[in-house]
């Protein structure tokens, strides 16, 4: 079943939208120039992780010795943070960051002329 989202124009890189479909609140970004959409439930306890903040992510700058020298914010690498308990996915595909084994539930989006669709 394809669900209407709204025009692709309406969608700022970084833009996000929150659906109902059914019971179940899908969460809707465009990032990377597409979009993508995961079911706005944690892995770990539930927590709504679509309504997250999300940010680049903070890669470590080291060393030759191995110590730190600075941190550094990577754009191409969105994160997607819960806000319950800060568990932090890739909002690109929704995997974990800290263990790959774990991913959001996600759901296949199309655009088609214009429009952008979820199916669920
Ligand atoms: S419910 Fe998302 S980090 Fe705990």
């Amino acid at each position: 079943m394809k669900v209407h989202v709204g025009a692709a124009a309406e969608f700022e890189e970084g833009d996000r939208r929150i659906i109902d479909v059914k019971g179940r609140r899908i969460g809707v970004f465009r990032v990377d120039g597409r979009f993508a959409a995961y079911l706005n439930i944690c892995p770990h306890q539930g927590g709504p992780i679509c309504e997250g903040q999300y940010f680049p992510q903070v890669e470590a700058v080291l060393g030759a010795d191995g110590t730190l020298v600075t941190e550094r914010s990577n754009p191409d690498r969105p994160q997607l943070v819960c806000p319950w308990h800060g568990w932090e996915y890739d909002l690109r595909t929704g995997v974990m960051v800290a263990d790959e084994q774990i991913r959001l539930r996600t759901y296949e989006t199309v655009v088609e002329d214009g429009e952008v669709y979820v199916v669920a």
